[in-house]
């Protein structure tokens, strides 16, 4: 039997690009549909050609298809109170989930003071409060003083008990200075132990399990979670998730040899959004956005959202000479919302100057562009043409690099190219002679900026609205 390879699918920019709907498209190509880093911070959504919805947040995509192995590397970190509902969600909707998804053994196990100290102390970032920084830290600890802080799955198989109580000794530590008593703790290390319980038959011991399918003969597809731009090291920290996100964390958090590598895809959007604090040069209304985005009741709910933003005069905003009024016009109409909180998402041009970096980092050998189908809209602005972002200036000079850090990379200032782009509709485009000429052109420049061969494009949310080129 010949060997196997490894493709890796990552988001280019903040995250929300589609990467699992790609995934989904592309998954019967592949044997092995496998995670490598995050857990249930990852917010997949997936629309089917018969308008079925589905939300993921630990199963890899791919899950629509029954034969395809899922596997769950050990660069990420497990919710099993989460994870085991969603299988369930999943298997009650008529799809086999257990008999076919592997949970590395050396993957870490979000625990309960992770969740109490995310949800107490992550706002400044803006997490999504699923524990994940806290559990990533206390994978690093491995050990502080007597108490064992990074447990894993694996360790929960060999020794339950030892490692329930292990938790319970971590709630201990931190409960009282984050107002938790010792009940609610208890609650929760039921729920894990419920989860647990639920899908300890999908741990895999072997830490070769991916590596021997690979020796075999297995295709493997890798989704990255949470993009490249929010890299624990390589993204505008602190404003990052904990994980790596780069496509080379595929052969660590994934469990296998980077030999197999055959190509990288990575996923940008052609409308950009942003959750989160942090910078973000091409946002339309830039802190202000940010601010209005980000604000919140004292109970945490956002104090606006889809419903309001929808009522408002669409026409009128898109032809406002504020950005920031602009950007909320195309807010509702590439519906831009978190999928549970439906807080407004930050929204941007795009911005070539962060993609070909992305590119460039990453090795990207093919491109997909989600939501071209939105860049029509812009011929309804005052100028009636597209801004893209191409470059930027520092302390008013052009700048030919993209800085490293987050204090210069808050400071640039996007320098704006104006695009003729076609008025037409794009959601029943599937070849790529009938795209509009300057779509074309478009995608041609994208290509020889980033130096990429650009591999598809998304007209529309449903599985079949695309165009490969
Ligand atoms: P955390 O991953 O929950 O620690 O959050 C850190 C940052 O990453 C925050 O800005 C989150 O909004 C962002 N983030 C985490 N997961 C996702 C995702 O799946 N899509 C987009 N942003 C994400």
């Amino acid at each position: 039997m010949s060997t196997g390879y490894a493709d890796i699918v990552i988001g280019l920019q903040y995250g929300d690009e589609g990467k699992a709907r790609v995934v989904d498209m592309l998954a019967k190509e592949y044997d092995i549909i496998a995670r490598f880093n995050g857990g249930a911070n990852a917010g997949h959504s997936i629309e089917t050609e018969d308008g079925r919805k589905l939300a993921l947040n630990q199963v890899p995509s791919g899950v629509f298809y029954p034969e395809k192995t899922l596997y769950t590397g050990s660069g990420c970190v497990v919710d099993f109170a989460q994870l085991s509902q969603e299988v369930a969600g999943l298997e009650a909707q008529g799809l086999n989930v257990k008999d076919r998804y592997r949970i590395a053994a050396q993957a870490s196990v979000v625990q309960p003071h992770h969740f109490l100290i995310d949800g107490a102390t992550g706002k400044s970032v803006g997490t999504t409060k699923k524990g994940i920084g806290p559990c990533y830290a206390d994978r690093a600890s491995r050990m502080l003083g007597e108490r064992l802080t990074n447990i894993r799955a694996g360790d929960l198989l060999d020794n339950p008990e030892k490692m329930f109580e292990a938790m319970r000794a971590n709630w201990a530590a931190v409960a009282e200075s984050y107002g938790a008593d010792a009940a609610t703790g208890e609650a929760w290390i039921t729920r894990i132990r419920e989860g647990f319980e639920a899908l300890k038959e999908c741990i895999e011991r072997d830490p070769l399990f991916l590596e021997k399918k690979a020796r075999n003969g297995a295709r493997i597809l890798f989704e990255g979670a949470q993009s490249v731009l929010l890299d624990v090291t390589k993204g505008y920290v602190p404003y990052v998730t904990s994980s790596n996100t780069v496509a080379a964390a595929a052969f660590t958090g994934g469990d296998l040899p980077p030999r197999y590598h055959r190509k990288t895809l990575g996923i940008a959007k052609a409308v950009m959004s942003r959750v989160g604090h942090g910078p973000f040069p091409s946002e339309f209304g830039g802190s202000r956005s940010e601010a209005y985005c980000m604000q919140a009741n004292p109970d945490g709910s956002p104090t606006y959202g889809r419903k309001v933003e929808e009522a408002y005069d669409i026409d009128a905003l898109m032809k406002s000479t504020d950005g920031f009024e602009m950007g909320k016009a195309m807010r509702v109409l590439s519906r831009e919302y978190g999928t549970v909180s439906t807080r407004p998402r930050r929204i941007g041009s795009l911005d070539l100057a962060a993609l070909e970096y992305a590119i460039r980092m990453n090795g990207v050998d093919e491109l997909f562009i989600t939501k071209c189908d939105l860049l029509r809209e812009y011929t309804r602005t005052l100028s009636g043409k597209m801004p893209v972002t191409v470059g930027y200036s520092l302390d008013g000079s052009p700048i030919d690099y993209v800085p490293a850090t987050t204090e210069q990379y808050s400071k640039v200032s996007p320098i704006i190219q104006e695009w003729d782009i076609a008025g037409d509709e794009l959601t029943e485009v599937r070849q790529v002679a009938d795209l509009p000429e300057s779509v074309q052109a478009f995608l041609k420049a994208i290509e020889d900026r980033c130096q990429t061969r650009v591999m598809g494009i998304g007209v529309g949310p449903q599985r079949n609205q695309v165009v490969f080129f």
